[in-house]
């Protein structure tokens, strides 16, 4: 078999318990061997200034070379105030520029949002779409992934204690595998 794809994994939350990284590395543990999932750090992205896209933090650079990198990104993001919290907007306003030099632009993406709340950071999916529909990031579409009652979601191991979820989750990796195949850079 070829290499498996190289998936960028991107996480809403810089909280220590967070619930959506620990739903990041339960979808690691679930990919398929078409997939590896890395999870990208994004604490350490300063605010984005556009003033300093002449001479931009070493951080920077660095973030956009390890998305260029990647064969696709997977979002996996609580809901901020109904919509996008900022350290995630922030790392996509940072890999978006310098303009015309887009990093995002072509790789094919998903979405997951958790929230222990009813709705699965329903408002943050939809938020997060508007922005990659513009950065050219084929997203998707379906299954949807609203992940709700995330307070509940794990067995002590950090896995997926209930087994709906988790064939849920992983028939959803397997799509995603399909459509990171279908829409690679050839
Ligand atoms: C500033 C802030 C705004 C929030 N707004 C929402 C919201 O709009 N919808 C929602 O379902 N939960 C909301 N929550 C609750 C989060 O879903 C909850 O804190 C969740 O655990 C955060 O994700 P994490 O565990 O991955 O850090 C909010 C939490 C914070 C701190």
């Amino acid at each position: 078999m070829s290499n498996p794809r190289d998936v960028a994994v991107l996480v809403g939350s810089l909280r220590k318990e967070s619930l959506n990284l620990k739903l990041a590395k339960a979808l690691a543990a679930l990919a398929p061997p078409q997939l590896k999932l890395d999870i990208v750090e994004l604490r350490q992205l300063s605010m984005y200034n556009q003033d300093l896209d002449e001479n931009p933090p070493a951080e920077w650079v660095a973030f956009r070379d390890r998305i260029r990198r990647a064969d696709a990104v997977l979002f996996v993001t609580p809901e901020y105030n109904r919509s996008v919290p900022a350290v995630l907007k922030n790392a996509i306003d940072i890999g978006s520029r310098p303009y015309g030099q887009s990093a995002w632009d072509g790789k094919p993406g998903a979405v997951v949002s958790a929230s222990p709340g009813n709705i699965g950071g329903f408002g943050a999916n939809h938020h997060l779409r508007q922005s990659l529909v513009f950065l050219n990031i084929p997203v998707l579409q379906q299954p949807e992934a609203y992940i709700a009652g995330a307070d509940k979601l794990f067995d002590e191991q950090g896995g997926i204690a209930n087994e709906s979820t988790r064939g849920f989750l992983s028939k959803y990796l397997t799509t995603f595998a399909g459509w990171v195949e279908k829409n690679a850079a050839k």
